[in-house]
């Protein structure tokens, strides 16, 4: 009971805050971001590139694979040596736009998230020193960064380079953006009545914004629980009020990243639809609901970057 007070709190909280930010609004993605392009072009071949893990057998693209929607498809990635993480992967599309990196939001931005996964003993499993070692052993690398950066191949150029490609990973010109920004007929009436229960219904709460997400934390199982082993922000904060509590997924191109969930626990759209409502709303939702949703969500997959 005292859970079901806390999310009902948190809730209406959210609630309030939304509305007097107006953020309930959803927003078209730019169609391009300003960066450095000759960084960028670097970030991408870094991006690409088995050599920033330890034996040199995964790159950023194994787990997140820009043809796949910059996801891997598994409930949990495979790192060096076959080793398989414990929480699933997002995907790097649009990441730009989210307020803070990971499910817990530990990284404020893509610059400080990048190296995190070098150095993730399950992930590429490498250390800084040995990986700016490598960079500055190769003719390749040793000459790009020392053109594009005055100090050369370090860990801050390293991550900022990547960043900066990541940055250019957008997805602009969706169904849906194009039918907010005035074609009415670029989704079917079914996704327009599904955006219509989006709303009404109470998923607007917590996914809104330009990237449908990606703005906010909430807690994971607020009406019904979630029986989520993971404990989200709480491992950062130590606050009982943070267990479980994640930060809301982007749902720009959800139609290509399943499994859902941090812990990959849904296959198809459809079930993550129908359990959000029921954790997140307390809701029951019929299967014609459902399959609107779905529709909409399903208007929201971009053009990819790749
Ligand atoms: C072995 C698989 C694996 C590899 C390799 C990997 N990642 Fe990830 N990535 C993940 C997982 C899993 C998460 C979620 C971790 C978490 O939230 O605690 C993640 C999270 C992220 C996020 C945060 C997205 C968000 O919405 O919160 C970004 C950005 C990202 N990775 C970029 C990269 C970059 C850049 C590289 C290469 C330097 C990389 N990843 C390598 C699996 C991987
Ligand atoms: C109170 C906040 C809240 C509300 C309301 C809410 N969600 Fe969510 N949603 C979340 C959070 C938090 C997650 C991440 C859960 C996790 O894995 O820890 C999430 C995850 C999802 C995912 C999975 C995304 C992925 O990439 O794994 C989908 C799909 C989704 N929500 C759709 C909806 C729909 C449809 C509704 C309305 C029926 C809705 N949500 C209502 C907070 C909310």
């Amino acid at each position: 009971m005292r859970r079901r007070g806390i999310g009902k709190r948190i809730g209406w909280v959210l609630f309030t805050l939304v509305i007097c930010l107006e953020a309930e609004v959803i927003k078209p993605l730019p169609d391009t971001v300003e960066v450095d392009a000759q960084k960028a072009a670097l970030g991408k071949a870094l991006f690409h590139d088995t050599i920033l893990s330890k034996d040199n057998t995964v790159s950023c693209m194994t787990c997140h694979d820009l043809a796949k929607g910059g996801d891997d498809g598994m409930k949990y990635s495979f790192g060096i040596h076959g080793q398989q993480g414990g929480i699933n992967a997002p995907t790097v599309y649009n990441a730009v736009f989210n307020f803070r990196q990971f499910w817990d939001g530990r990284a404020t931005d893509l610059k400080e998230q990048a190296l995190d996964p070098i150095t993730n003993p399950v992930e590429m499993g490498e250390t800084l020193p040995h990986v700016i070692q490598k960079l500055k052993a190769s003719p390749k690398y040793n000459e790009r960064f020392n053109r594009l950066y005055t100090d050369g191949v370090t860990a801050d150029n390293l991550a900022d380079a990547i960043a900066t490609y990541e940055k250019t990973l957008i997805t602009p010109n969706s169904p849906f953006d194009r039918y907010l920004k005035g074609d009415k007929n670029a989704i079917f009436p079914e996704a327009k009545e599904g955006y219509r229960l989006f709303k009404l219904k109470g998923c607007i709460i917590c996914h809104n914004g330009m990237n449908v997400g990606g703005n906010l934390y909430n807690r994971f199982g607020i009406y019904t629980d979630a029986n989520s082993t993971q404990l989200g922000r709480y491992n950062l904060t130590g606050r009982e009020s943070d267990k479980f509590v994640f930060k809301v997924p982007s749902l720009r191109n959800v139609a290509l990243t399943a499994p859902y969930m941090h812990d990959g626990r849904f296959d198809t759209l459809y079930d993550a639809v129908k359990w959000m409502s029921q954790y997140q709303l307390g809701r029951y939702i019929t299967d014609r609901e459902i399959r609107q949703i779905e529709a909409f969500l399903r208007s929201l997959t971009g053009k990819m970057v790749k």
